[in-house]
């Protein structure tokens, strides 16, 4: 087991100063206490390093901002080269005009952008935009699907908020066409929005891909009631389809949130839209004192230069590919059921005998001990900067993790 003497330090230091230490419990370490580093200080293409020196293949990627490596200096240069210059200025730099201009030449059936901070903005200013836009309340969306940390959509709130702000949102199963039915039946006449991921990544569940009938179902159904449909992206974008993952999955949104990936972590969420909600969008009023900040749009020009320099979506599934087989293969030889769901470039591994993820909280921090970084229980992110090499030696890894686990005991 590595040392993690420092992190749990600093660690005890914030339990007094910030609530919880770290916000959201986002750290591994709190499921596996002393496997995982609680801070880490610096980061390098594929690689993460923590307060200690431990050093790690990291596979959640920023928790997927890092789509061309850490530090990567075709991004990194032209940002800081900004900064330097100046930032956050009165009015927005010429970059926010050429960045949207990229994305709507780029998104399909997207007609303009809106610059936000966080992921959590831009789904609130779809649904926002939606209900403005119908002069209707009711959002439907799927049972699990993580949309941000407001009120409106977070399912980790304590029930006051749930009561209170989540009143009219409709929760349904993902991929069941006859309970989406159901609410759009119930509600008639009174729904703004459909939100939808592209395809399910509910936390501690193997992912989901949607069905071709299911998407269609989604948009005849919006049709019909003449609600907005709205893929919420933030976590694939880039990954699947640079234009938009929507189309990745056949789907034709009328609003799509990306965030992420969108520059290889500097701060900076879009939400996207069609003609018919220009008109709405325009008169909304929607404003954030960092939102104009040049460095990230910046940055997100340059990602996606790097991204199609580097290789794009086709090395991502190529990449993902030979790690889910990999996978898959070594944990069957180890006698488990192991099964790694979700798109290539989007893989996360869970264990068909280990409902509640303890053997996958187990194989984890075995895979930590051996230099490499996932996180038990939210999915994980290739990166155009992970290597053959990378792959490799994580499979190394997991051969000796899935024999550590071993012998299987009776019940998880
Ligand atoms: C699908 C989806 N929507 C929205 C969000 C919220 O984004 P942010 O954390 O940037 O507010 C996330 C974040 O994980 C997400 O995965």
């Amino acid at each position: 087991m590595r040392d993690f003497s420092a992190s749990k330090a600093y660690f005890e230091r914030a339990a007094k100063v910030i609530p919880g230490g770290i916000y959201g419990s986002k750290s591994p370490g709190f499921l596996v206490p002393g496997r995982y580093p609680y801070y880490l200080s610096r980061g390098k293409g594929s690689r993460i390093f923590d307060v200690d020196g431990n050093e790690f293949i990291d596979y959640l990627c920023g928790y997927g901002s890092q789509i061309v490596g850490y530090g990567n200096p075709a991004v990194d240069g032209p940002a800081f080269e900004q900064a330097r210059k100046g930032d956050l200025l009165n009015q927005p730099h010429p970059a926010m005009v050429e960045l949207a201009e990229r994305l709507v030449a780029l998104v399909e059936g997207m007609n303009w952008a809106v610059f936000v901070k966080n992921g959590t903005d831009a789904t609130t200013l779809a649904t926002s935009i939606a209900r403005a836009d119908t002069g209707k309340q009711i959002i439907i969306a799927a049972d699990g699907a993580y949309h941000g940390a407001a009120n409106w959509c977070s399912t980790n709130v304590f029930p006051v908020f749930t009561q209170a702000e989540q009143r009219d949102l409709r929760f349904f199963p993902y991929n069941d066409i006859a309970a989406l039915e159901a609410c759009f039946r119930e509600e008639r006449g009174k729904i703004a929005c459909l939100i939808l991921t592209p395809y399910h990544h509910p936390t501690y569940k193997p992912q989901q891909l949607p069905t071709p009938e299911f998407l269609q179902a989604a948009e005849r159904l919006c049709r019909a009631e003449g609600a907005w449909f709205i893929v919420d992206d933030i976590r694939a974008n880039f990954r699947l389809d640079v234009r938009g993952s929507h189309v990745y999955f056949g789907a034709h949104p009328d609003l799509v949130a990306m965030g992420k990936a969108l520059a290889n972590g500097y701060p900076i969420s879009v939400l996207m839209g069609s003609e018919k909600l220009r008109k709405t969008a325009s008169s909304f009023f929607i404003t954030g004192t960092y939102w104009m900040s040049a460095v990230p749009m910046i940055a997100a020009l340059a990602t996606l230069d790097e991204m199609e320099r580097m290789g794009g979506t086709a090395r991502l599934a190529r990449l993902g590919g030979m790690l889910r087989e990999g996978l898959e293969k070594l944990g069957r030889e180890a006698g488990f059921g192991a099964r790694v769901s979700g798109p290539p470039a989007i893989p996360y591994l869970t264990f068909d005998e280990d409902p509640d993820l303890y053997l996958n909280q187990r194989f984890c921090a075995a895979m930590a001990d051996r230099g490499v970084f996932m996180h038990p229980h939210h999915n994980w992110f290739m990166s155009l900067a992970h290597t053959e090499d990378d792959i490799a030696q994580t499979l190394e890894a997991a051969r000796g993790a899935f024999q550590e686990l071993r012998p299987l005991p009776h019940a998880y």
